[in-house]
């Protein structure tokens, strides 16, 4: 939540800012700002609105710095205005800061600031910590031969609670910058003769493959030659530099209309990304090269307990199915943000896996760091290489599906559920999946990419369905067993890019109340696939239209449905059931896609949400 980047160097900051906000611009959108050193004052320039917005006004008059920061905002505290937009400036001129997290501790600190003279232009919390640096600057002298703006920072932070992932420049030093992180990511991108912070690598990767993720509690320093990383308690920190794998070309849009169409029709190639490599040499089993623990350890699990959010955490519910179903070892799925205030009890020999496309997600972080307090172990499927919850599990699984940028998760979701099958499966074969059931769970996961091939060449027929639905404003989702969760996933797509109202439920469950919303004016999408409750899943079909409900069926081939019950079908290939769920998530992410595009939505920056959620 909010993209921050800082640039040091013998550029002009600006244009690299600017470009690297609009890399940043998919965690926040509500506001966006720059600040630039120039001759001895800052500039500063924020609007409300997006990057383009903010383009227009620099150009108005150009910034000729060759330091500066900037910011793309999701509102925490105070609305969206220029006002509360980032950088924000300290009152006597001295600092400028860009921050993404939130200071729980603000109104007090304001209110020491406000009896020392202190004033302020906004409502953010923001604003409150960066007067705090500059009461702290104001105050010392160089302190033990340390930068006086690093040691107001240092002090600043002494007296802060909450999340920051922070920039920081001073007017009377250019040329340096101070950085600094708690719960919020921060990334240094280690350039020639120029050095760069940001929130994640997108905006660093046009300059440098060079980075150090940064720890939390870890402040660094920055120069055009040089940066110095060390603790809150001045110790010097070694960095360890990182080179990033991907390109510039995996986050740009190519020829689609949007990331998240890309991003579904990249899906084929990122489940081969996924599984490549990560099988055994007989064909019969997965292997995870970072998990951590020994085939013993994983044999002596009792329980797995998943912890996510949003997509991640449907994802895991179908994970429940699959290791239940051919491990046979008892799984529970949780909110990540529930179970960390919950305190449930938990079973001596559970298994801690947490899943985050992005790793960074406050609640899934905050759930690991619990278990792991505890005692557990956790493992981490995670999509982001260096991302905090990557770095702080005690091994994991890489999704290697390259950047998902549009705010709903399409790939970086069909990958998780790649995974969790494959998690199953090496689960399975410590215990008692055979040995040529694990050779046809293998054939079957590698046949994914070409089955979900199949289902995306019926985009045309799906594109039309869309159109013909685009204008209700109800819509249910319903599912059974693992094609319950992708009902949730459906209907979870469909609020967010569409802003329809959408529910996923089990569809055996309508009669219990929910069958009191049908009308023909909600429809609903049901999931027929080939097995034996399909006679069930038909019968609650029946019920629906006999209440006159429309329906788009999402059958496997091979059904046939009784004449006139479905008003629209929809054929996907048939395949084992540890592949059907990523094969049947194929249409509803197309139907939500293109209801969206038929009712004008912004589908890759809907409104009020932001792809990596760092505040709680
Ligand atoms: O990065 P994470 O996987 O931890 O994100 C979790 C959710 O915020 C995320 O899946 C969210 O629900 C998406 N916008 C869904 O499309």
């Amino acid at each position: 939540m909010c993209g921050i980047v800082g640039y040091v160097g013998k550029q002009k900051a600006a244009p690299f800012i600017l470009e690297g906000l609009r890399r940043l611009e998919y965690r926040g959108y509500d506001s966006t700002g720059v600040a630039i050193l120039q001759h001895g004052a800052f500039r500063i320039v924020k609007k409300i609105g997006r990057v383009a917005n903010l383009e227009t006004e620099v150009a108005k008059s150009p910034l000729t710095g060759t330091h500066g920061i900037g910011h793309t905002r999701w509102a925490t505290h105070g609305g969206v205005t220029d006002a509360n937009a980032h950088p924000h400036l300290s009152s006597d001129g001295k600092i400028v800061l860009i921050h993404n997290g939130v200071i729980e501790n603000y109104s007090a600190i304001k209110k020491f600031l406000l009896g020392r003279g202190y004033t302020f232009a906004s409502e953010t919390d923001t604003e409150v910590l960066c007067n705090l640096i500059a009461y702290h600057y104001a105050k010392q002298a160089d302190d033990a031969g340390e930068n006086r703006c690093l040691a107001a920072v240092r002090k600043a932070l002494l007296h802060t609670q909450g999340t920051y992932g922070i920039v920081v420049m001073c007017a009377d030093l250019p040329g340096e910058m101070v950085a600094a992180r708690l719960g919020s990511p921060l990334i240094l991108g280690v350039g020639d003769g120029e050095n760069i912070v940001a929130s994640d690598v997108s905006a660093i990767v046009t300059r440098t493959q060079s980075v150090v993720y940064l720890k939390d509690g870890e402040i660094v320093h920055l120069t055009p030659r040089e940066f110095r990383i060390t603790t809150a308690d001045r110790a010097t920190v070694s960095p360890l530099v990182d080179q990033v794998t991907w390109s510039v070309a995996d986050a740009e849009m190519g020829t689609y209309a949007h990331f998240m169409e890309k991003e579904i029709f990249e899906q084929p190639l990122a489940l081969e990304n996924a599984m490549r490599g990560r099988f055994s040499a007989d064909g019969s089993t997965a292997n995870f090269g970072g998990l951590n623990l020994s085939a013993s350890e994983f044999r002596g699990i009792e329980r797995v307990q998943f912890c996510a959010c949003g997509t991640a955490l449907h994802a895991c519910m179908v994970t429940e199915h699959m290791i239940e179903r051919f491990a046979r070892v008892p799984v529970e799925c949780d909110y990540a943000s529930e179970f960390r205030y919950r305190n449930s009890p938990l079973h001596r020999n559970t298994l801690f896996f947490v899943m985050s496309q992005s790793g960074e997600t406050i609640d899934t972080l905050a759930a690991l760091r619990e278990a792991q307090r505890k005692g557990y172990k956790v493992l981490a499927v995670s999509n982001v290489v260096g991302s905090t919850i990557a770095r702080e599990a005690d091994g994991g699984i890489y999704q290697h599906v390259g950047p998902e940028v549009g705010v709903a998760s399409t790939k970086a979701f069909t990958s998780q559920l790649l995974i969790g099958a494959m998690l199953a499966l090496y689960l399975g074969r410590l215990r008692d999946l055979s040995f040529g059931d694990g050779v046809e769970f293998v054939r079957a996961l590698k046949a994914a990419p070409d089955l979900v091939r199949q289902a995306l060449a019926q985009a045309p027929q799906i594109k039309a369905i869309a159109q013909r639905y685009a204008h209700h404003t109800d819509m249910l989702f319903l599912g059974r067993l693992a094609l319950f969760p992708i009902a949730l996933e459906g209907a979870l797509k469909l609020k967010e890019i569409s802003y329809l109202h959408a529910e996923g439920y089990p569809a055996a469950e309508m009669k219990h109340g929910p069958i009191a919303l049908i009308s023909e004016a909600c429809p609903s999408v049901f999931f027929a696939p080939q097995g034996e409750i399909l006679n069930k899943i038909v019968s609650s079909m029946q019920e629906i239209k006999a209440r006159k409900g429309p329906i788009i069926a999402i059958v496997t081939e091979g059904v046939e449905l009784p004449a006139g019950l479905a008003d629209e079908v929809i054929v996907i290939p048939d395949c084992h059931e540890a592949v059907l769920p990523i094969v049947a998530s194929i249409p509803v992410q197309l139907l939500s896609y293109y209801i969206a595009v038929e009712r004008g939505c912004d589908v890759d920056k809907p409104r009020n949400l932001a792809k990596s959620v760092t505040v709680e």
